[in-house]
């Protein structure tokens, strides 16, 4: 803990709560040699929040107290979470440490977005969530994942398709599985691209986004990032049907009820086939209510997948919404793996390990 952090919270209530000893001093007894063993032992040094007093510190080969003493003395991976006031973070004298300090090697985050301090309005200079720094670190740290350096498009979300300027046909998708695997898949060290529909939960800030909102534009979308890809994973679940025609005008109620006529959207799944980049590995999901198994094998060969994730709809706590799932895995060759219920982001981890056997095997 910096002297700064320590005006915050006392180092005796941070030993508590996090169960792990504090260090503050450089100077004195038995604290001589304490920045190059915390150098030493150090995978990688995460500073959060840091102040702009801090960055410029750092930027400038300052080492007067421990940390900064710390930095010059690690080899380790260094990370700096800013933040402060937004008209600091935006001031030329920031821009210029910032600057400085990741020509050094330092990665250096944006701050998040949102309410400052009270009263102090809102803007860019707010510390990241603990989500995003977790995935900062993990791809910091990560060096042997298959997955570092491969393009990777993940889909996520519910389509929602028209009737009319205020009503559409949508389904129950939430984006979490998506969203778990695109994050897993980034912190693996892939260039990943998410192509969302309409999903309930925060989008990640660690990685690009596209948003869409029907098939054909989800579509357009996949088909745009394709031919680069070497890993496509649709977790969407896009409309299998849309109005025919979609009015212009709110529809009024009237005497007689309206009749909706639906016609079949684009399979994006089977419209990527004779697209797809050489030794990509294509993984689909299937939702199911009835004949799962079959069904999802079925799913695998019309639509061409290596690997086919199955979940029914109808069992607790798996598929739409929740924070779990419980699914089946099926190969290409037939090869069937029933998982346990677990949370999505582990789900997206295990799945995630099966796509880089498949990409070894290429
Ligand atoms: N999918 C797709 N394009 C669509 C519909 C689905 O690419 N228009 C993808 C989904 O993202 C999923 C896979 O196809 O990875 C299977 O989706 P699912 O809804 O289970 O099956 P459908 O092919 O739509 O068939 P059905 O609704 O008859 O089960």
């Amino acid at each position: 803990m910096t002297r700064g952090a320590r005006e915050f919270i006392g180092p005796i209530t941070f030993e508590a709560v996090t169960g792990r000893p504090v260090h503050t001093e450089i100077f004195g007894p038995g604290h001589a040699l304490d920045h190059i063993r915390l150098a030493r032992e150090a995978n990688v040094i995460v500073v959060a929040p840091a102040t702009a007093d801090f960055i410029g510190r750092a930027a400038h080969g300052l080492a007067d107290d421990l940390l900064t003493a710390c930095l010059l003395a690690a080899t380790s991976k260094i990370l700096f979470v800013p933040a402060m006031n937004d008209r600091m973070w935006a001031h030329a004298q920031t821009e210029r440490n910032v600057a400085q300090a990741r020509s050094l090697g330092y990665e250096v985050l944006e701050p998040a977005e949102g309410p400052l301090a009270v009263g102090e309005g809102s803007g860019p200079g707010r510390m990241p969530e603990p989500e995003e720094i977790m995935s900062q670190i993990g791809r910091l740290l990560e060096s042997k994942s298959g997955l570092k350096g491969k393009k990777v498009i993940v889909t996520a979300g519910a389509t929602r398709e028209p009737i009319d300027p205020v009503r559409f046909i949508s389904n129950r998708s939430s984006g979490k599985m998506g969203v778990a695997l695109a994050r897993a898949a980034w912190r693996r060290g892939a260039d990943v691209t998410l192509i969302t529909g309409h999903v309930d939960i925060p989008l990640p800030s660690e990685l690009p986004v596209i948003k869409t909102d029907t098939v054909q534009e989800m579509a357009h979308s996949v088909g745009e990032e394709l031919p680069t890809a070497d890993v496509l994973i649709m977790a969407a679940a896009p409309a299998d049907f849309r109005p025919s025609s979609e009015a212009g005008e709110k529809i009024k109620k009237g005497r007689s009820t309206p009749k909706i006529e639906l016609e079949p959207t684009e399979d994006i799944l089977k419209s990527t086939i004779s697209r797809r980049k050489k030794n990509s590995v294509i993984v689909g999901f299937a939702l199911e209510t009835g004949d799962g198994v079959k069904n999802a094998k079925e799913k695998l060969k019309s639509k061409s997948l290596d690997l086919v994730v199955l979940n029914d709809a109808r069992e607790p706590g798996a598929g739409f919404g929740v924070d779990t799932n419980r699914v089946t895995v099926i190969g290409r060759n037939g090869e069937q793996e029933d998982l346990q219920l677990m949370s999505k982001t582990d789900l997206a981890d295990l799945l995630l390990d099966r796509v880089e056997e498949e990409l070894r095997g290429r």
